[in-house]
């Protein structure tokens, strides 16, 4: 490892070992947990869905996440020092990775926690009405079929935009310990109380069982389909935060003995069973909505976006009791899972910074939630939807992949993983065994390379979502091309800070 590129300053700490936990687990359980994990389950052979979820959480997702932690807490830096660290020239690595998520997955990401907000709002007088498909799409939104042009910015998205970005400039405004970790003592227990609170309310609901059947019922034969699998994988990489450079920045900010790969564990299971709980309360809904209506399942369930905010409003009016409440508390537990993880990028992101270049860090948040917010407003316009849907698809599919693949490469053949198990082992009680490397090394980069020719496969035979070919290029693959020549420019840069450990 090239120790002149580890700089040296004053670091921030978490001031407790909960507050680490509560923050990484506030990163990875996020809008994914809520909407996508329960309609990817139903899609892909119900509970059969679990067995490649689990695969896929034991093959890839523990031993990564003991990865990133471990290499955050050895270099003690962000995403792009850690990787200088190893090789010089794989910094750009890390750039792209923070500048992807920050200046992508991001901007679009609070445009979706700010429709909860309104949303959240809306539910204290059911302001939906008898018709929420149209009411989202029309009124909400005034949705626009293609990309271009963009239209109008919406006003109330405006509003609860501005609102996201000031609670993110807040919360990382005030550092490690007094903003992040803070926030998250608060936002965690909460979000689990709220969860358990909705989600025990729904099963009691008529018809609840029905619904949950629906979501349990293996479906095996589904197993054969390579597709189901792929989204297994994906979904725990999203949900995990893998890939984004947060949990290597949040991983610096420990101290020097840590249990790394007991966290790593315990961050991953408590992600994941929020994930399963979380499913039980959303087919629980779709069970009392198919009874009320008389419908099959199959004819309730919507996909992704329209399930939070058609399908869900829908149920929300026709509840027996109380209806209100309940929707207060769903928007509420939507809005505080996507704050908790849109902060910990912005961290990712200013931590980057601040190492390289010694800035200080409150001016690096500051302009960065004032560039965040600006940048979000693309998808606060009536095109919003549709670019943020192209944009989505672009860079989880492709840019998390293409980051991971290469960190795999990087941390398994460029830096021998040996290393590194060696150091997680110094500082954590629980040892990482010997076939760890194997899994960083073969397995998780093969995986992932099988999952990213699929992906590349389905694309070019057939155009995403059927949008226009131009749209699709200049606005996704050009979204990856550009933030990649940023990252190459940042780390073309000299490194400001004293560089020796
Ligand atoms: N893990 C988050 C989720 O499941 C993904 C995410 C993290 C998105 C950080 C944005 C920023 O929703």
């Amino acid at each position: 490892m090239d120790k002149t590129l580890i700089s040296v300053h004053h670091r921030p700490q978490w001031r407790t070992h909960i507050g680490f936990l509560l923050a990484t687990i506030g990163s990875a359980v996020g809008l994914g947990n809520i909407w996508r994990f329960p309609y990817l389950c139903y899609q892909n052979g119900g509970g059969a869905f679990l067995i490649p979820y689990l695969i896929a959480l034991l093959l890839i997702g523990i031993p990564l996440m003991i990865l990133e932690i471990g290499l955050g807490h050895k270099v003690r830096g962000s995403a792009p020092a850690s990787f200088a660290s190893i090789n010089k020239h794989w910094e750009w690595l890390g750039w792209w990775q923070v500048i992807f998520v920050m200046f992508g997955i991001v901007l679009y990401y609070s445009v979706i926690i700010s429709w909860c907000l309104n949303y959240l709002v809306f539910s204290f007088n059911l302001s939906w009405g008898a018709n929420p498909g149209d009411f989202f799409f029309k009124q909400f939104l005034h949705k626009s079929a293609r990309p271009f042009p963009l239209g109008n910015i919406r006003t109330q998205v405006l509003f609860a935009l501005g609102a996201v970005w000031f609670l993110n400039w807040i919360i990382v405004f005030r550092g490690v310990e007094k903003g992040l970790e803070k926030a998250n003592k608060i936002f965690m227990p909460l979000l689990f109380l709220l969860t358990l609170i909705i989600t025990i309310w729904s099963l009691f609901l008529p018809g609840a069982k029905q619904g949950i059947l629906v979501y349990v019922r293996p479906d095996f034969f589904k197993l054969k389909d390579i597709t189901v699998w792929i989204a297994a994988f994906s979904q725990i990489f999203f949900t995990l935060s893998l890939g984004f450079g947060i949990i290597i920045a949040y991983a610096s900010y420990l101290p020097r003995k840590s249990a790394i790969v007991k966290d790593a564990i315990a961050v991953s299971f408590a992600n994941s069973l929020f994930s399963i709980i979380a499913g039980f309360g959303v087919f629980a809904v779709l069970g009392y909505m198919s009874y009320t209506t008389g419908r099959p399942i199959n004819q309730v369930v919507d996909k992704a976006i329209g399930l939070s905010f058609v399908v869900y409003p829908k149920a929300i009016s026709m509840l027996p009791a109380l209806s209100q409440v309940f929707g207060v508390i769903f928007f509420g537990i939507l809005f505080i899972a996507g704050l908790s993880s849109s902060i910990s990028i912005i961290e990712a992101f200013t931590s980057g910074i601040v190492d390289k270049f010694g800035y200080s860090r409150r001016s690096v948040v500051s302009y960065l939630c004032v560039a965040g917010f600006l940048g979000s407003l693309i998808f606060a316009t009536e095109a919003g939807l549709v670019l943020l849907d192209i944009v989505d698809h672009f860079l989880t599919q492709y840019g998390l992949v293409i980051g991971a693949i290469l960190e795999c490469i990087l941390l398994g053949w460029v830096y021998k993983p040996k290393m590194l198990r060696g150091h997680i082992n110094s500082a954590s009680h629980l040892h990482l065994p010997r076939w760890w490397d194997f899994l960083i090394k073969v397995v998780a980069p093969g995986v992932l390379i099988v999952l990213l020719s699929r992906a590349l496969i389905q694309e070019f035979s057939s155009p995403y979502q059927n949008y226009p070919a131009v749209a699709l290029i200049l606005v996704g693959r050009d979204w990856l091309v550009y933030t990649l020549f940023a990252a190459f420019i940042v780390a073309s840069r000299p490194w400001q800070r004293k560089l020796s450990i």
